[in-house]
């Protein structure tokens, strides 16, 4: 359906990725509470994703949960268009879902490798497919990638996580450039930020993390899902194809 009104249109859906908890969760909070209907997705946290989508509506926003593995294209379609079923139509694409795998080129196997690539890269050119029809629809539309900083620096224990984010970087670029100007595409590189992700490494050297981090802390999932907010807003129009890095400056270091 398309629409000129700003009314209708602060009503239409949002499709976030692995969004049951961590950095998906605060997104799904962000865009909720700016009027989205969203996607709670998950592949095994249920409880996590129901307990979301009841706070989400105890606030008046609309959500509903759904199980997909971002890695099988099936799965994402009948996401995407559960999604756009239930709410008018589909403006906002987070490819969000992902997970890291600590393992050195030495120990990985064919099918981690596989699997990394699946699900931090394929997933996101499965969630746009799925939904490009809906976002064409509409007179402005937004996708963003949640990438990573290992895009930049590689990682000496996850190649393939570091390769499938490098690769979103590509992907973010190519559908920007074939989108434009209705549909804007980018991507936002995070740093240490505190999520289950990342909670082993941080009880075991959070101290050593956060002294190497010029901001001296690691950042929370609420912060990125504001940047995500202002990247998926009708006044971010101009931006598009760009990665933002957001590490609390460890890049530099
Ligand atoms: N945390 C960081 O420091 C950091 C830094 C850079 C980039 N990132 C990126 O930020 C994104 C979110 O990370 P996070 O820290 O919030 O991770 P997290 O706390 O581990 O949460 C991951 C979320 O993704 C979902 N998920 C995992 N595999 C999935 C799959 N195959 N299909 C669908 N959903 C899946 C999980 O679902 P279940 O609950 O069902 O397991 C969960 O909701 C990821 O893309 C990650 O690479 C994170």
């Amino acid at each position: 359906m398309t629409t000129n009104d700003n009314t209708k249109n602060a009503k239409l859906g949002a499709v976030i990725t692995g969004s049951a908890r961590g950095i998906g969760a605060a997104i799904a909070r962000r865009l909720a509470a700016s009027g989205y209907g969203v996607s709670i997705n998950y592949v095994s946290g249920e409880e996590k994703a129901l307990k979301l989508v009841r706070e989400i509506e105890a606030a008046g926003g609309r959500a509903f949960a759904y199980r997909a593995d971002a890695g099988d294209y099936q799965q994402v379609k009948a996401l995407v268009e559960e999604t756009a079923r239930r709410y008018d139509d589909i403006r906002i694409v987070v490819n969000n879902a992902g997970f890291s795998q600590h393992t050195t080129i030495d120990q990985m196997t064919v099918d981690d490798w596989n699997r990394a690539i699946a699900v931090n890269l394929s997933g996101a050119f499965y969630t746009v497919k799925a939904a490009l029809p809906y976002l064409k629809e509409l007179d402005w539309a937004r996708i963003v990638n949640i990438c990573s900083l290992r895009a930049m620096t590689g990682s000496n224990h996850g190649a393939h996580y570091a390769a499938a984010k490098s690769g979103l970087i590509g992907l973010t670029k190519s559908l920007a450039l074939e989108l434009a100007p209705a549909i804007t595409a980018n991507a936002i590189s995070p740093g240490y930020t505190n999520t289950d992700m990342n909670a082993a490494a941080l009880a075991k050297k959070g101290e050593a993390i956060r002294a190497m981090i010029p901001a001296k802390r690691v950042a929370e999932p609420g912060e990125i899902a504001a940047l995500v907010a202002f990247l998926a807003s009708e006044e971010a129009g101009y931006i598009t194809g760009e990665t933002i890095n957001m590490n609390g400056g460890i890049y530099m270091r």
